[in-house]
């Protein structure tokens, strides 16, 4: 339970979509239209009773009931929105229904061109690609620091981005992903200036940061630091439900707004779930609201004490702001040095009833959420407490998968002639020699292992022990 009390007015700010569903379903109507449910009178009754009646009607799209529409913004969905800019300090804030996937892809779609150069780390979520697949645009890839020891990757520095503007003058934008998933950050102050210098527009994706500007203890937000355009997945740690995030314009943005609203209403659905945009309005609304600055605060206090209990334990190791990067508290990555990411994962499952954000091959990601209590943590710091002290052993069929991807890409054709080449599915065992023709990026995190037109190498086949067979290029 939570410890924030249950008496504060956070009905003080505003959030006009909720108000708007809250008035529509006190005033119910006779309803001749899409969705045919009709306020859940046409469901299953065991999903009725699993989500609720009262879920079921207010599960509408928008044009009804005075609601607003979002392609184009009206009523109170603009409304939300324009609060949404001003609270995550951007000049425009899009509400997206596909998740920052939408985002990236109405990015790529509206801003970048067939051939076009774009600058982007080597570990950007697989929706970057997917929209310079739709585009056509050609990504150069930097290749961030390599955190070995820990398995993952690292922080992109200002110099590699310097570098490879000074060597590709025709790069038409640079686009970086920060934090990492692990929350690594970059420096995105000293990047935003040096694509400002080179008159180039800065995307930062920040689906894993939309709490930033909501608590002094955490990174500053990329729209603080001169980027021109960033992503948030509120669903991920903002409070909102699953596939709803924001889009946000910069106040100073170079980037051709029209373009990437056009793009976007190409992408969304027409029929937007009223239910997932007042969840994006109410996120919103709980993050500004006294009460949501205490649960983020606690969520920081936390962290804080989960690292300080961790570094009196022998063997696990949580990983910390070193010389040159810096780190999102609240994203607490780990590892034991005795045992693979996940079999320490597998031990927190099956032993104690926890499970963690992700695994990868050294270490597993805890995240630190503001719906966490402090018993939470409690019992967390006591399992792994126990676990330290055990002798648990690694399981080897478990070592066999590699789960993080950081291999330095061999690129023999570009990614959309690639994908819309002639294919041919083969088994594993032949694909050595070939090239991909099929992006394989398991989630989380999303992370490319191959792309479309990538060199299939031996250093690959550990990623693929799921797949049977690969599609290559004919
Ligand atoms: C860095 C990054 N960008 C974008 C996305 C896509 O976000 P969504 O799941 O909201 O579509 C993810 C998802 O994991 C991500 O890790």
């Amino acid at each position: 339970m939570t410890n924030v009390t249950r008496n504060e007015k956070s009905s003080k700010i505003k959030a006009p979509i909720v108000d708007a569903l809250k008035k529509a379903y006190e005033n119910p109507s006779y309803q001749f239209h899409i969705p045919g449910h009709t306020k859940g009178c046409g469901v299953l009754p065991d999903f009725k009773k699993l989500i609720g009646a009262k879920a079921l009607s207010v599960d509408t799209t928008d044009e009804f009931d005075g609601l607003g529409t979002l392609h184009p913004a009206t009523g109170p969905i603009k409304e939300a929105q324009e609060l949404a800019a001003k609270a995550f300090g951007a000049k425009k804030t899009f509400f997206l229904l596909n998740g920052s996937t939408a985002g990236n892809l109405a990015l790529a779609m509206g801003l970048t061109k067939k051939g076009q150069k774009i600058i982007t780390n080597r570990n950007c979520h697989r929706s970057i690609l997917t929209g310079m697949i739709i585009s056509g645009a050609e990504p150069l890839w930097l290749i961030p620091k390599r955190f070995g020891d820990w398995g993952i990757w690292g922080n992109v520095t200002p110099e590699s981005v310097e570098e490879m503007l000074d060597k590709n003058p025709d790069a038409g934008m640079v686009w970086i992903t920060n934090p990492t998933y692990e929350g690594v950050v970059s420096d995105i102050k000293s990047i935003s200036e040096i694509c400002k210098n080179h008159n180039v527009p800065l995307i930062v994706d920040e689906a894993h940061a939309c709490l930033w500007n909501f608590n002094s203890h955490l990174p500053t937000s990329a729209l603080k630091l001169g980027a021109d355009a960033v992503v948030h997945s509120l669903h991920k740690t903002g409070g909102s439900m699953s596939q709803s995030s924001m889009l946000h314009i910069a106040e100073n943005s170079m980037i051709d707004v029209d373009a990437v609203e056009k793009s976007l209403k190409l992408l969304h659905t027409t029929s937007p779930s009223l239910i997932l945009l007042a969840s994006l309005d109410s996120a919103r609304a709980n993050l500004e609201s006294p009460r949501g600055r205490k649960q983020l605060e606690r969520a920081v206090q936390n962290a804080k004490y989960l690292r300080r209990e961790i570094d009196k334990l022998t063997h696990i190791h949580d990983l910390k702001p070193d010389f040159g990067y810096k780190t999102d508290i609240t994203k607490v990555f780990i590892k034991d040095d005795r045992l693979s990411g996940k079999r320490l994962e597998f031990i927190l499952e099956k032993d104690f009833n926890i499970e963690v954000e992700s695994a990868s091959d050294a270490g597993l990601l805890i995240l630190s959420n503001i719906g966490n209590t402090r018993k939470d943590m409690e019992y967390l710091v006591k399992c792994l407490q126990q676990i330290d002290k055990s002798d648990y052993n690694d399981i080897s069929y478990l070592e066999n998968k590699k789960y993080m991807p950081m291999l330095t890409p061999i690129i023999k054709m570009t990614l959309r002639e690639a994908f819309y080449s002639h294919k041919e599915v083969i088994p594993k065992e032949h694909a050595v020699g070939r090239i991909s023709a099929e992006v394989i990026a398991e989630c989380p995190p999303g992370i490319s292992v191959l792309l479309p037109g990538e060199l299939i190498t031996e250093e690959h086949i550990p990623y693929l022990i799921d797949y049977d067979t690969i599609e290559v290029i004919k």
